[in-house]
């Protein structure tokens, strides 16, 4: 096949595309996300379903992804009609860029209004908000950003003119610096963080949190009712594993694809998939070992919910040494890696506007930048003008209802889809010509693809449905 490039530029280097995969796979995810509902959904078996979900579903599903986005040179969309002719399918299969779409809309509207704590955090850490502070001290403080919707309205704003600024200079000249120190300098800061939580005389009880596996856990749903802990059989805590090991590796909305479109020809597409879904696993599980010995050490709830990391971090700031530095620092990175993600949750629609609507990239920002924004305002007001439970529908509300939706149906369901393509539809020299790897690596590939992915993902399905 001659080599075809994508309209909107190509990564400058094999090393920029894993930078800017990564980019989009670390962020609110690993850092925010991971801990909390870790936390709610009872620790360690919940770790080891994710780590499960990510080597036998994320990986496969990534390079599947990868490999797609490559071949089609185009928007999501695009290259599922472009592949889907070339193997003369049903142009039907357009329908995961679509989704995708409006995936990457769902959850970049809250996403952006998490990213406005963290840029909110940055301005308190830095003014020495958290010295000597307590778990009582910190929980005012985020009661107060979280409950005041002007506040979390401008953070908000803020947030998604940053990201529509990177966005609309284009993929060479914006996103490519956004990531090149940012994420190293992140993962340091997480190390130091992990130092002071061993000192707090908790990290072990941390650790057995998180890596010692109560199985029986996985299949429940537990409560405290009255100080007593009640629980029931669920599939709730599967299905969330499994979405979260999409949302954390980007998969299963056309992010990762768009990324794929502008990668060169010789990267092997297989080794940079693994590299990036061990990196993205480190993260998390580092970040976890940071938070929970600080959460055990003062007395908190692991199950507290989103506030989870900003009710905890600032008491490790607010005590360690020269910690108005650290802190600050800290949010500003975590700013960054969500700066880095969000702006790939976007990329599928700009890339698609510009394609099919013949516009500019800054004027297709500014109108994906403009929806999101609005959509953003429920998520703003589910934690303080609705957070009532007469705004709720099955207990939710309307942030946690969207994030359920997109992170727990909508990336699975993607991701089936796009393992169905992959490994059905496509015929095997198409796959095979464009990884352009070895026979057993690639004869694991089309099993994982063929059977093993889809089948999982059709059973946490079906189990969470209570139907097995
Ligand atoms: N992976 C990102 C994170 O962990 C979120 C994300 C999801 C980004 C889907 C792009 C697509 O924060």
């Amino acid at each position: 096949m001659s080599e075809k490039l994508s309209i909107h530029g190509q990564w400058s280097s094999r090393l920029i595309f894993i930078l800017a995969a990564t980019g989009s796979a670390v962020g609110l995810g690993n850092i925010w996300k991971f801990p909390y509902i870790t936390g709610e959904n009872g620790g360690g078996a919940f770790v080891a379903v994710y780590l499960l979900c990510i080597a036998a579903i994320g990986v496969p599903i990534m390079m599947a992804e990868i490999m797609l986005g490559r071949r089609g040179r185009q928007s999501p969309i695009n290259t599922m009609t472009a592949l889907a002719r070339e193997e003369n399918a049903n142009l039907v299969w357009s329908v995961v860029g679509w989704s995708g779409v409006l995936a990457g809309f769902f959850i970049l509207s809250y996403y952006s209004v998490i990213a406005g704590w963290a840029l909110a955090y940055v301005l308190r850490a830095a003014s020495g908000v958290f010295e000597g502070i307590d778990a009582t001290g910190v929980q005012e403080v985020f009661n107060n950003l979280v409950g005041d919707p002007e506040r979390l309205l401008a953070w908000h704003t803020l947030f998604m003119v940053m990201s529509m600024t990177v966005v609309a200079r284009g993929v060479r000249a914006g996103l490519e610096k956004a990531v090149t120190y940012l994420m190293p300098a992140l993962f340091l800061l997480l190390i130091v963080m992990v130092g002071y939580a061993m000192n707090t005389g908790y990290f072990v009880q941390g650790l057995e949190f998180l890596f010692e596996p109560d199985i029986k856990r996985v299949f429940e749903r537990c409560e405290i009712v009255a100080g007593m802990e009640q629980c029931e059989l669920s599939g709730k805590p599967v299905l969330v594993a499994l979405g979260h090991a999409f949302f954390t590796l980007s998969l299963g909305m056309g992010a990762i694809m768009v990324y794929g479109s502008y990668m060169p020809r010789k990267t092997s597409i297989a080794r940079s998939a693994l590299l990036i879904a061990f990196l993205d696993t480190l993260v998390a599980l580092v970040a976890g070992m940071a938070i929970f010995p600080i959460v055990f050490a003062n007395g908190l709830e692991p199950g507290a919910g989103p506030g989870l990391i900003f009710q905890t971090l600032p008491i490790a700031f607010g005590a360690m040494p020269a910690g108005q530095f650290f802190g600050t620092l800290f949010f500003v990175l975590l700013v960054f890696a969500a700066w880095s993600s969000a702006i790939s949750l976007i990329e599928p629609a700009v890339a698609w506007l510009v394609e099919n609507r013949g516009m500019s990239r800054i004027r297709a920002a500014a109108w994906i930048g403009l929806t999101t924004w609005v959509l953003g305002l429920g998520s703003i007001f589910s934690f303080n003008l609705w957070s009532g439970d007469e705004y709720k529908l099955f207990e939710m509300t309307f942030f946690d209802l969207l994030d359920y939706l997109a992170a727990n149906i909508m990336l699975p369901a993607g991701g089936l889809l796009i393992a169905l393509f992959a490994g059905w539809v496509m015929s095997s020299q198409s796959s095979r010509a464009e990884f352009a790897m070895g026979g057993v690596a690639y004869q694991l590939w089309r099993v994982l693809i063929r059977f093993i992915s889809p089948l999982a993902v059709v059973l946490v399905f079906l189990n969470a449905v209570g139907i097995i």
